[in-house]
C-alpha cells in the first residue's frame, strides 16, 4: 500500500525491547545496544512525526527494570540524563512537547530537575507529543491514581458516586492524552510487561521479531500496514 494511503495512527506506543540481544549478537557489552537503543528512539521519534502520528509513547524504564544489574541501571540512568539533556535542543528544533510517564519521586533528583525543566520549556510545542515511561510500571500508576483520588475524597473535592472513568483518567499519568491505537512491540516477546494496561484496553498489537536498534521507518510503515488490516471495533467485546 502506498503511504499517502495509509490511515496512520494518532498515537503509537513502543515497548523497546531487545538492546542487550542486539548487543550480544555484535560481541558488544549490553551498554552499547542502549545507547544504540537510545539513537534508535531519536530517529523513529522524527520518522512518526514525518508520516503524521501526533503522540508516540516509548517505555524506556520500568520499575522492574532496578533489579538489573547496578553497573547496568547506572549505565541506563546517564543515557536517560543524556537524553533529557539533548531533547531540550531537539524539542525546541522539532517543536516536540515532551511528557514522562511514571514515578518522578523514584528518580534521583538531577534526572526529576532535568524532567521539570524538559516538561516545562516544551509544554507549548504543537509537534510530536512524545511520552517517555521512566520508572512506570502500570499497576504502580493505577495504586498512585487511586491514592491521590483517595485524598481528593477526603478533601470533600470529589463524591464517589461521581466517578466515572473521564474522572479516573484524571488521576493517571497520562491525563490529557488520547489512548494508544497501536501498540509495537519489537525482539519477539508478546508480553505487556504492565504498560498501560488501563490504557490500551482497545489497542491494537503489532508484534515483530526486529531488535530495537534495528527498527526504524521502513518496520515501522511494516507495523502501521498491519494496523490498516485490522478493523477497528471500539467497545466490541471479544
Ligand atoms: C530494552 O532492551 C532495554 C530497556 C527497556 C532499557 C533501556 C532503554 C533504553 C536505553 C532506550 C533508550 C530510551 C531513551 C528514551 C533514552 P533489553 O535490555 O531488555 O534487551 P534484551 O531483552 O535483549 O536483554
Amino acid at each position: 500500500m502506498q503511504e499517502q494511503e495509509l490511515i496512520i495512527p494518532n498515537h503509537v506506543a513502543i515497548i523497546l525491547d531487545g538492546n542487550g540481544r542486539w548487543a550480544k549478537k555484535k560481541n558488544m557489552p549490553r551498554n552499547y545496544g542502549h545507547t544504540q537503543g537510545s539513537k534508535a528512539v531519536e530517529r523513529i521519534c522524527e520518522d512518526a512525526y514525518k508520516i503524521g502520528v501526533k503522540y508516540l509513547t516509548v517505555y524506556a524504564f520500568s520499575t522492574e527494570n532496578w533489579k538489573r544489574p547496578k553497573e547496568e541501571v547506572d549505565a541506563i540512568m546517564k543515557l536517560l540524563r543524556n537524553y533529557l539533556q539533548t531533547s531540550m535542543k531537539t524539542a525546541k528544533k522539532n517543536n516536540m512537547r515532551v511528557r514522562i510517564l511514571g514515578d518522578k519521586s523514584g528518580l534521583s533528583e538531577d534526572i526529576t530537575k532535568k524532567i521539570n525543566e524538559l516538561e516545562e520549556a516544551t509544554k507549548n510545542n504543537t509537534g510530536l507529543n512524545l511520552q517517555v515511561a521512566i520508572n512506570y510500571g502500570s499497576r504502580d500508576e493505577i495504586v498512585r491514581a487511586i491514592k491521590a483520588l483517595s485524598l481528593d475524597i477526603k478533601k470533600n473535592t470529589i463524591e464517589i458516586n461521581n466517578i466515572d472513568e473521564t474522572v479516573m483518567e484524571n488521576y493517571m499519568d497520562t491525563k490529557g492524552i488520547p489512548d494508544p491505537d497501536l501498540l509495537i512491540r519489537t525482539s519477539g516477546e508478546k508480553r505487556l510487561s504492565n504498560f498501560l494496561l488501563w490504557q490500551m484496553a482497545y489497542t491494537e498489537f503489532y508484534f515483530t521479531d526486529v531488535l530495537w536498534p534495528d527498527f526504524d521507518k521502513k518496520e515501522l510503515m511494516k507495523a502501521i500496514e498491519y494496523y490498516n488490516g485490522r478493523t477497528r471495533k471500539f467497545g466490541a467485546i471479544y
